[in-house]
């Protein structure tokens, strides 16, 4: 189970519509959404014409995407209101800077136009080993050597401490796929963000069942009852 299957099985099932992809990159997943408003941000995409208009042919609806060639930062800052307009989000991806206190506003942000049965997907929050959890300058540093998730972990250990509006939990498949919806939380952490920011990969290793409400794949189709 990945996070295509995950989207697309939401979107289909639930009848949810309106997409938004923070961290986009080559588009693997972007262009496969079928959705008549999909929204795209990434200050760096990786594709060019030629592929935008393979997967058009394939995809029809991606003739109708709205690509945001920005940090999401300033994509919420300059864009957003203006571009979602009086809609709502239904499913967001959220994949951009895998860095702790990146991802923290990637969620507050979207949640701002989340609609109430809406849902955030989260990628790599759950690395599995201390060099995949690594800051960004320290990977770029390796030359962007190995698989890199960061410490997303962070974030989800932030909102299941300090948010009791949302209900967050991370599937184990795909490096870890946090799920966030407008829920009560089922169960709560005690951190505050001083100490988030302060928890090592190891500690994290030892709690990683507890601090990311850590359920095994199948767990998707009795929550979202599929
Ligand atoms: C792991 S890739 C995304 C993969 C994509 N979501 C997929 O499913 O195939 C991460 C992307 O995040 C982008 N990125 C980095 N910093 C960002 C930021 N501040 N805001 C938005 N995107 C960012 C990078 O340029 C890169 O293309």
């Amino acid at each position: 189970m990945d996070r295509l299957f995950i989207l697309q099985t939401l979107m289909k099932k639930k009848r949810l519509r309106n997409y938004l992809e923070i961290g986009v990159s080559n588009a693997h997943t972007f262009f496969k959404i079928k959705s008549n408003f999909k929204i795209a941000v990434d200050p760096e995409f990786r594709f060019d014409f030629v592929r935008k208009a393979g997967k058009t042919l394939l995809n029809p609806s991606n003739l109708l995407n709205n690509y945001v060639h920005k940090t999401s930062d300033d994509f919420f800052a300059q864009d957003a209101a203006t571009l979602i307009g009086n809609r709502k989000i239904d499913v967001s991806l959220i994949d951009g800077m895998h860095e702790y206190a990146y991802a923290l506003r990637d969620v507050e942000n979207t949640l701002e136009y989340l609609s109430d049965d809406g849902v955030i997907i989260m990628h790599d929050c759950n690395p599995l080993t201390a060099q995949a959890a690594i800051s960004f300058a320290d990977w770029k540093a390796t030359n962007f050597a190995g698989m890199w998730s960061g410490d997303v972990w962070k974030t989800i250990v932030h909102l299941r401490s300090l948010r009791d509006d949302i209900n967050v939990f991370v599937l184990d498949c795909d490096f870890g796929l946090g799920i966030i919806t407008r829920k009560k939380p089922e169960s709560r952490l005690k951190f505050n963000q001083d100490q988030v920011m302060q928890l090592s990969y190891e500690e994290f290793d030892r709690n990683r069942k507890e601090w990311l409400n850590l359920k095994p794949e199948n767990y998707f189709f009795e929550y979202f009852d599929l």
